[in-house]
């Protein structure tokens, strides 16, 4: 059993992202839009400024009142889409429930989309001819190749249904001509058919819900889940201790998938940036 290192591989993307913003001597600037008081929120905008600063990107933070409204949150993300030294606009997920989620998507330019959330870009990721890649299971996909394993062909089993992360997830190893099951809450057999994955992808939420029996021997296992368990511990979905000695690779929580979607988006950041200069 081998534990996949997130932490490893991201710095290595976001060390080349540095060395091209360099050599290009380019100026990229992502807007990182936070809006109310999340704590989690808080962490992940943090990682982000961080990283940005590791790949010599400036970023922009705006961070607003629970009490925003609509139009004023609408009036900041179009003042970002016309401003030239902004080349990626994110808006920390979730909002307060007053704010739609989607209209607030759907307002960012295509062109600036680095989260890939708007429409726009989820088509261009269902046809396979994409610019922006969805940062979380681009990053897994960046693991499973760290691990060598050749996708083609393979039965891969990915639980969960979810915009970001289940359905593009599934879209990305269906490029890469896996075959591919989708599983949810009204999935039948749910253990029966994770068994058949050669590469088990779990976005579900919840801790301890993969368990040993669900996983064939010498699968690799890539945990997406980002949980608090009963003594409060960071974990994934995937009980680990008990998993792991049955996998070829596994991803451990911290230090697994998370590190990996800030990585993608500073290359969806820089991606942004080439976008926009071919663009003027
Ligand atoms: N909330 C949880 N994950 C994400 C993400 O990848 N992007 C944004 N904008 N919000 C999130």
């Amino acid at each position: 059993m081998n534990i996949i290192d997130g932490k490893a591989v991201s710095a290595s993307v976001k060390e080349q992202i540095r060395q091209e913003i360099l050599r290009d001597n380019l100026q990229v600037g992502l807007a990182v839009i936070i809006v109310g008081n999340n704590q989690a929120s808080r962490v992940y905008v943090n990682n982000k400024k961080k990283a940005c600063e590791v790949c010599g990107m400036q970023s922009f933070e705006y961070a607003l009142p629970e009490e925003t409204t609509e139009k004023e949150l609408l009036e900041l993300i179009d003042t970002l889409n016309n401003d030239p030294k902004v080349n990626g606009i994110l808006c920390q997920l979730p909002l307060p429930k007053h704010l739609d989620e989607e209209k607030v998507i759907e307002a960012i330019s295509p062109l600036k989309d680095v989260d890939a959330f708007h429409a726009v870009n989820v088509g261009k990721i269902m046809i396979g001819n994409y610019a922006f890649l969805p940062c979380t299971p681009a990053g897994v996909m960046e693991l499973i190749h760290s691990t060598g394993t050749d996708v083609c062909g393979k039965e891969c089993v990915v639980i969960g249904r979810s915009n970001i992360v289940g359905k593009p997830m599934a879209m990305l190893l269906l490029h890469e001509n896996a075959t591919v099951t989708v599983c949810h809450s009204r999935t039948k057999n749910l253990a029966e058919v994770c068994r058949r994955a050669d590469i088990l992808v779990s976005a579900v939420g919840r801790a301890d819900f993969v368990t040993a029996d669900m996983v064939k021997d010498g699968a690799v296992v890539i945990d997406v889940g980002m949980n608090r368990n009963a003594e409060n511990k960071l974990c994934g979905d995937v009980k680990f201790d008990e998993v792991a000695p049955k996998c070829s690779y596994i991803t451990p929580v911290p230090g697994g998938v998370g590190p990996m979607t800030i990585a993608m988006l500073m290359k969806n950041t820089l991606m942004a940036k080439r976008l926009q200069m071919s663009n003027e």
